[in-house]
């Protein structure tokens, strides 16, 4: 048994920073430029996010960390008597402390889902309730590429949700801290991975970077002020060129669909191992996160040796995320570690 369980599974974000990016921050490390993002790096990653989701009229921000760039979207995109819509398992809604509703003042209302998957039809009745003044008024909806529970979205899929919530004029956010996941699994554009989003964060620290999760702006009429509420919640980093030059090394040459590939390729043999064992699956494996059921005695056998999340204490459901950094070997581990529990 190992002494302090590995990370290797507990989260993308618990991964290394990929080499390549590491070169990128020490040759971005060269004098004095710009700060606040007036430097030629974020100039280069700006045109460097626009051009791969084909968006030339979009503007790009950069912030911090993937919470911080779903904040400040939704908190641009509503007043306070509007509301703010998302899966019943968003991010936004259950893992961000509350944020968008604090920046915001406007609720956010979770819509049921098949593991982060709404059915646009949903939409009608949410908005049903629109025009009293009693009652707070539909502005966004967000969903996420891909989901909280490793689901994608398809081209067409997207396609007809955001064309049904511009029907309905709803403004559609794509949560897309594993956008690049969904664009590898699916093996598609990246504009075919947002369809027409308004607006869209795009991951990077989940997926190589050390940190830093751009915000694409398709609509910048729709989101005014959004660059104060970025600074207003102290996003608008002084030394931006160095979130930028990660931007520039992962965009640059593909490379952040190679390492979104491979974290795919792991998770989908972590899956098919588990099912051989004839282990229950929670979700369909369709990115880079496996949830499955363990007993008790699989779950302390598996996280004696691995760090692992149970995003609820009171279900069985475990879940195991692989990154660009996760090895053959600490698949076939777990896999060792679970064979016991065959069924
Ligand atoms: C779907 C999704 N969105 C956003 C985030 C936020 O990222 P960060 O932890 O960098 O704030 C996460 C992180 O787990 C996530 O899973």
């Amino acid at each position: 048994m190992a002494d302090v369980p590995s990370h290797a599974f507990a989260s993308d974000n618990a991964a290394p920073a990929h080499p390549k990016v590491i070169d990128a921050i020490v040759a971005a490390n060269d004098g004095a430029v710009a700060s606040y993002g007036n430097d030629d790096a974020t100039q280069r990653a700006a045109e460097a996010v626009r051009t791969v989701f084909d968006s030339p009229d979009a503007e790009v921000l950069f912030a911090l960390t993937g919470t911080a760039a779903n904040i400040i979207a939704l908190a641009a995109a509503v007043r306070p008597w509007q509301e703010i819509l998302c899966s019943d398992i968003a991010h936004s809604l259950v893992d961000e402390a509350g944020g968008p509703v604090r920046l915001s003042s406007a609720p956010v209302t979770p819509l049921p889902s098949d593991n982060g998957l709404i059915d646009p039809a949903l939409l009608d009745a949410a908005v049903a309730r629109r025009g009293p003044v009693h009652h707070s008024q539909p502005r966004i909806v967000s969903i996420t590429q891909s989901t909280e529970n490793g689901r994608v979205w398809t081209p067409q899929a997207i396609k007809d949700f955001i064309g049904h919530a511009h029907d309905l004029d709803l403004l559609v956010h794509v949560d897309g801290s594993r956008i690049a996941n969904a664009i590898a699994a699916l093996d598609i554009s990246a504009p075919d991975a947002i369809a027409d989003a308004d607006i869209v964060t795009v991951g990077g620290t989940k997926n190589g970077m050390l940190m830093g999760d751009a915000i694409l702006v398709r609509r910048p009429e729709l989101f005014d002020g959004i660059h104060f509420v970025q600074k207003q919640i102290g996003q608008l980093a002084s030394k931006q060129r160095f979130v930028a030059a990660q931007f520039e090394a992962i965009l640059g040459d593909g490379l952040w669909l190679q390492t979104a590939a491979h974290a795919n390729r792991m998770a989908t043999r972590l899956s098919a191992g588990l099912q051989a064992l004839g282990l229950p699956m929670a979700a369909p494996t369709e990115a880079n996160e496996i949830f499955v059921d363990l007993d008790p005695a699989a779950y302390a056998a598996v996280s004696a040796e691995y760090s692992v999340h149970r995003p609820d204490p009171l279900l069985p459901t475990v879940r195991f995320v692989c990154s660009w950094a996760t090895t053959e070997a600490e698949v076939d581990g777990v896999l060792a570690l679970l064979a016991p529990f065959a069924t």
